[in-house]
């Protein structure tokens, strides 16, 4: 079933620029209308610059006109399971009331699905008093 987003994610990570760390990742993500918009992360020799396999994931899901994330998955080839990193958490967050699906991906497939509102509890909101 999510199978197809897995391997969006493995064919992502294929594109990846990282010779800084070596460490390739491919992100996928589904809205609620069932498109696949995909990304991998993005270094820079100036290191603070790069960026992270979601955000491109997330950028191509703005420029398709979509504001929702459904589901996400994650694939590092290094890595048996490559949860997203805080600041992927947030921007996530922009765009989910956090019962996005991630699913954190091995060589195989999925391999362990949580929430986003689990991996990201007292997300920050700015509904006012
Ligand atoms: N990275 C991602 O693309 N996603 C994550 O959730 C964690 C880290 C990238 C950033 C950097 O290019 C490399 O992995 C090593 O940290």
């Amino acid at each position: 079933m999510s199978h197809d987003l897995f391997e969006a994610a493995k064919a992502a990570a294929a594109f990846s620029h990282s010779p800084y760390s070596g460490f390739p990742v491919g992100a996928a993500i589904r809205t609620p209308d069932g498109r696949i918009f995909s990304g991998t992360n993005v270094e820079n020799l100036a290191f603070p610059q790069g960026w992270c396999a979601e955000t491109s994931a997330l950028a191509q899901m703005i420029m398709g006109g979509a504001k929702q994330v459904a589901e996400i998955a994650i694939f590092a080839p290094k890595k048996a399971a490559c949860p997203p990193c805080g600041g992927c958490r947030q921007k996530l967050a922009e765009f989910s009331n956090g019962s996005a699906q991630i699913h954190l991906c091995d060589d195989e497939g999925i391999a362990q699905t949580v929430t986003l509102a689990e991996l990201l509890p007292m997300m920050f909101r700015t509904e006012l008093k």
